[in-house]
């Protein structure tokens, strides 16, 4: 096995204001690999060598036909790619599809009476409810009929849904693609402020929400959310006609707040109108947009990934075949919010058109003990299991041996959204997966729509901690700043870019194209008037290193997005909440490794001249973050420091506080207009994160500003 040993600090692109993520993830060694079973292997969907080189570069890109076939079209494609106005590619043209049909309605000849969702509330006196293939069809239709007749709602209309994880959630948007209807689902943690900006951005007149949910043991009020988000709609100048609430149980309100009159209407109450009701799938072009997602960028403002119908649809149902390696008869059950990419292509679309069994829990992994998911798997028969690292390192430390106490068996176990480290995907594997499981650490983001780093499960070695080779019809390289190629065993990191397009990557940012090829393509564009697509690679914003094996190590974000327990976050966005705050005069925030959630925001504030550095401005600024964005982006600590450390042209050097509360070396601060601050900057948070003082006016004393 090839050798690739340990650097101090990975050989990234230095940036000169940023400590990124990539930077501080820093440790390789070399793992051993671990042999999928022989009875996983005999029973895969993907085991034949010959399918994988049927993918090779020389196929490109009629391979992806394979996976388009897999679905139902009403109208064949006569072209596989159209390349004519990079980077806006064109998948399947002139084929026609609806996604919908295709998680629903072809099913219902051989599997009417499977279990398309089962669905687990989080209080656990009561009972799975299951929801049949046939029962789906039934309920997506009637809630079609709704959005159409009802909320006047057609093809290419926007709508946001605010839903938690709760049925309702997938049988509405599968609603929406039935009509072509373009959906926009915000996670349900995220606040109704940043509910309302998405929904204005996208230009929804109608919201869809749910009165109230489960979470960690609380009934949490959602249906108040939904007046905010109307109020800040309307603020940004989109008017919302229609509140669409969905109540957790039908017919009795678990709302406090009240009920707008002509704008709110309760969902079971205005569906007895549509009882029974069919609506004939509307075929859309394939390239057609079915949502948008909307995620964390460089900039303060998030933006909406729009993804199309049939390279979208084909992309997640190829590859939960193939890596998921789901058939018919399993039953699986992924972990995520279906608010997040994972949930919408991996809980939703990729399972539901492959005719699984997908399964969706309300609450949180560890309620009310580390023993729930155990319990869940055990008493479905889960067989295949999707979560992420956050919540593996969370279930570990909360019960390490819980896992042996419960009969369950899981054929396929899936990681997603951060690095794993190597002990704890041991810990997976030996016992989560009773070593009985294969792992897929799969590598992908919010715009690509599905996995595109992963091993084959039945046909590669995995090794701990690297998401393994690219994905079939995948070519990938790393770069570095001079665009020199890191070959495979070079003991260096660089930008992990893929080369070619493919089904799942996004069409463009929901209107704003420019900041789509500026972000993606612009850096290593070969040529802008190129109509060849070799000519434009895309840029995935990771830092990443490949061992001689071929198997890729994702070492995080090199830009200004910070991954929190698999989730991303702004850091402008973080900022610009901050400076909200009247007494913030300047902000900055910087990624911290934490234990359990991988990596969370740690803030650093000045205040404006005069002002007293008291707990109050702190509790102000994380009660700003939580309204603006939502309890996700609650940092670990706020720092209020006398000055930030600035380059003689004013900038904030983030990487200089991102080393200090990392307890990493500042590097040269020698050409800092102010280097001085550094070492009061350091003696200040580094005393607070080790000492006993961790938070009051006594560890600000220090200033002078207060006594
Ligand atoms: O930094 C990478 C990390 O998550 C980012 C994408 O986040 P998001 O768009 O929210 O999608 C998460 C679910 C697909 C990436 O840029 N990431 C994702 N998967 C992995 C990962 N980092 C390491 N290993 C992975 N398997």
């Amino acid at each position: 096995m090839a050798k690739v040993r340990g650097k101090k600090e990975a050989k990234l692109s230095k940036s000169k204001h940023k400590l990124t993520e990539a930077q501080i993830a820093v440790h390789w060694k070399e793992e051993q690999y671990f042999r999928p079973s022989k009875k996983f292997i005999a029973q895969a969907n993907l085991k034949d060598p010959a399918f994988v080189k049927k993918f090779s570069e020389r196929y490109f890109p009629e391979c992806f036909d394979h996976y388009a076939n897999l679905l139902d079209w009403d109208q064949p494609w006569r072209k596989t790619l159209d390349t004519s106005n990079p980077p806006f590619w064109k998948w399947f043209v002139g084929g026609k599809v609806n996604a919908c049909y295709n998680c629903v309605d072809r099913h219902i000849a051989k599997h009417k009476n499977k279990a398309a969702l089962i669905f687990v509330p989080e209080p656990e006196n009561e009972p799975p409810l299951v929801i049949t293939y046939q029962e789906l069809y039934k309920r997506v239709n009637e809630v079609a009929a709704m959005l159409r007749d009802f909320a006047q709602l057609k093809s290419g209309d926007r709508v946001t849904i605010h839903m938690p994880m709760i049925p309702e959630l997938p049988i509405t948007m599968l609603a929406c693609a039935r009509l072509g209807i373009v959906h926009s689902v915000v996670f349900g943690g995220f606040s109704g402020e940043a509910c309302g900006l998405r929904a204005a951005d996208s230009g929804s007149r109608v919201l869809i929400y749910a009165d109230s949910y489960y979470r960690n043991g609380k009934k949490i009020d959602h249906k108040g959310d939904a007046d905010i988000a109307v109020a800040t709609a309307e603020k940004e100048g989109q008017n919302i006609d229609k509140v669409l609430i969905w109540r957790r149980y039908a017919g009795h309100n678990t709302s406090e707040a009240p009920m707008i009159m002509g704008r709110d209407f309760y969902v079971d109450e205005v569906l007895k109108d549509f009882a029974g009701q069919t609506i004939e799938p509307v075929s859309q072009d394939a390239d057609t947009p079915l949502f948008l997602m909307y995620t964390s960028g460089t900039t303060g403002k998030p933006k909406g990934c729009q993804h199309r119908t049939g390279g979208y649809l084909a992309y997640v149902t190829g590859t939960a075949r193939y890596y998921q390696d789901i058939h018919p008869e399993d039953v699986y059950w992924c972990m995520a919010d279906i608010g997040w990419i994972t949930g919408h292509s991996y809980i939703v679309y990729g399972p539901l058109a492959l005719a699984a069994t997908s399964v969706l829990y309300e609450g949180v992994p560890q309620f009310p003990d580390a023993g729930r998911p155990w319990r869940i798997a055990e008493r479905l028969d889960v067989n295949i299991f999707h979560t992420s690292p956050t919540a593996i390192r969370m279930l570990r430390k909360a019960g390490a041996d819980e896992p042996k106490k419960y009969n369950y068996h899981f054929k396929h176990m899936t990681t997603v959204g951060e690095p794993i480290e190597p002990e704890v995907w041991k810990w997976y594997h030996e016992v989560v997966g009773k070593r009985e499981a294969v792992i897929v650490d799969t590598w992908w983001q919010t715009e690509t729509g599905g996995f595109l780093i992963t091993t084959k499960p039945a046909l590669d070695l995995m090794k701990p901690g690297s998401a393994g080779p690219a994905a079939l019809g995948i070519y990938p390289a790393i770069w570095d700043e001079t665009r020199r190629e890191i070959k495979p065993g070079e003991d260096a990191a660089g930008n992990l870019c893929i080369r070619n397009p493919w089904p799942g990557i996004m069409q463009t940012i929901w209107g704003d194209p420019e900041r789509f090829v500026k972000q993606y393509y612009s850096k290593y564009r070969k040529n802008p008037k190129s109509k060849k697509w070799q000519d434009w690679p895309y840029f995935a914003g990771d830092g990443a290193m490949v061992s001689a094996d071929g198997y890729y190590r994702i070492l995080g974000r090199v830009d200004d997005v910070i991954n929190v327990a698999g989730h991303r976050l702004g850091t402008k966005e973080i900022e610009s909440a901050c400076l909200t705050c009247s007494k913030v005069a300047e902000a900055a925030v910087v990624p911290v490794v934490d234990e359990v959630k991988g990596r969370v925001p740690e803030v650093y504030i000045s205040l404006k001249p005069g002002i007293l550095p008291k707990k109050a401005v702190e509790d102000k600024v994380i009660a700003t973050i939580e309204t603006m964005i939502g309890k996700i982006a609650r940092p670990k600590m706020i720092h209020i420091v006398p000055d930030m450390p600035k380059t003689r042209s004013g900038k904030i050097m983030r990487r200089v506080l991102a080393a200090i509360s990392n307890t990493m070396d500042t590097g040269d601060i020698t050409t800092l207009a102010n280097p001085d601050i550094v070492e009061q900057i350091r003696v200040l948070v580094q005393g607070r994160h080790v000492g006993p003082l961790k938070e009051g006016p006594a560890d600000i004393k220090m200033f002078g500003e207060e006594t």
